[in-house]
């Protein structure tokens, strides 16, 4: 018997309650909804309270997802969370989204790290896990806190990002929703560019050097876009065409949504009308490794995605990390 055909069975998404707008943010830091709109696309974004955390954020999401896919937390026995901002270092988030939502103890539950490309990792993962027969239903959650780790006096970070989380539910196929594939990719020799500079086991020791750095993103924005879109056509090009399908056979494509122009540029390249891509980043920034979750929750419940469709996932993020999924409807 071959390995079963895996399919997303039912998706989910959460938000926090409070939005900060950018006319918010032009209080805290000089900037204008002009400039952040006609440069990122992004009007405003969700902000977790403080007392909100990721796995909170997550079991929410993974609550719909799971009531969409009609399974029960007594059928999950995989639990991935994508994200970069932890309840704490130690342990992973996802025990606490286990314990939240009762998922038995017999799954298994760990947290991944691949930053805002973190939920095509996460697919990936989970795809193979369920694929080897061994495990048989999986929560594939993205959640972030992103708000966590900005540097709220810094208007080169603190106005791209927001809060959420997406889930979506993995098992074995009922005819709609399937896997066809996944790539992941991965560029070292560009961490500098994009990253939290403290709290890991680089951080010089404050003791000896009697100072700290921020525990806040570090980015190169002009550098990483370049690179953004270059990797994400790449991502795009190479999954099609192993699996035999043009951009033009794509019903919906959906991106991480970090930054509009990004976005359009890789429309432009894979010469695609950019009706073809589902955006949502004008309502939620960039919400890293929840991103494309959420957006794909958005697309189903808006009737974006048709059946007998197929629909790309491309994403970039820290690391760099970049990836690809197709997913037949
Ligand atoms: N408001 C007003 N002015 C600003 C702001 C702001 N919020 N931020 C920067 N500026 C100024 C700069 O200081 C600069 O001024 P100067 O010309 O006097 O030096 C000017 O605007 C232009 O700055 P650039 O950095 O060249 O602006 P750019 O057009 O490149 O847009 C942006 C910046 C939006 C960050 C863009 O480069 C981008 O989106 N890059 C990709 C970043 C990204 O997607 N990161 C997420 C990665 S995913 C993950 O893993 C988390």
């Amino acid at each position: 018997m071959g390995s079963p055909a895996i399919a997303i069975l039912g998706t989910g998404s959460y938000a926090p309650e409070k939005i900060l707008t950018n006319d918010d943010l032009s209080k805290l830091v000089d900037t204008s909804d002009e400039w952040i709109f006609t440069r990122t696309g992004i009007r405003e974004r969700h902000i977790a309270a403080p007392n909100e955390t990721t796995s909170q954020m997550a079991a929410a999401a993974a609550r719909l997802a799971m009531s969409d896919a009609g399974v029960t937390a007594a059928d999950i026995d995989l639990i991935i969370v994508a994200t970069v901002t932890p309840d704490l270092p130690m342990p992973a988030t996802a025990c606490f989204v286990q314990h939240q939502l009762g998922v038995p103890t017999h799954a298994a539950c760990f947290d991944l790290n691949a930053a805002c490309s973190g939920f095509i990792y996460a697919l990936d993962t989970a795809w193979a896990m369920l694929g080897s027969g061994r495990y048989r239903h999986a929560l594939v959650i993205g959640a972030e806190k992103f708000s966590s780790v900005l540097d709220w006096k810094d208007r080169t970070t603190c106005v791209l990002f927001g809060d959420g989380a997406g889930a979506v539910v993995l098992g074995p196929t009922r005819g709609t929703g399937q896997i066809l594939g996944t790539k992941l990719y991965t560029e070292g020799a560009h961490t500098h560019l994009l990253c939290i500079p403290d709290g890991g086991s680089n951080t010089p020791d404050p003791a000896a050097t009697g100072a700290r750095t921020p525990r806040t993103v570090s980015m190169k924005g002009r550098e990483i876009f370049k690179i953004a879109v270059r990797e994400m056509e790449e991502a795009a090009r190479d999954i099609l065409a192993q699996h035999q399908i043009t951009p033009a056979q794509i019903g919906c494509v959906i991106p991480h949504q970090a930054n509009l122009r990004i976005i359009d540029a890789i429309a432009r390249y894979l010469e695609l009308p950019a009706e073809r891509f589902f955006v949502n980043l004008e309502r939620y920034g960039n919400t890293s490794a929840a991103s494309i979750p959420l957006a794909l929750d958005e697309a189903r419940s808006s009737g974006r995605i048709k059946p007998g469709e197929t629909t790309l996932f491309v994403a970039f993020g820290a690391g760099l990390t970049y990836g690809s999924a197709l997913v037949r409807w």
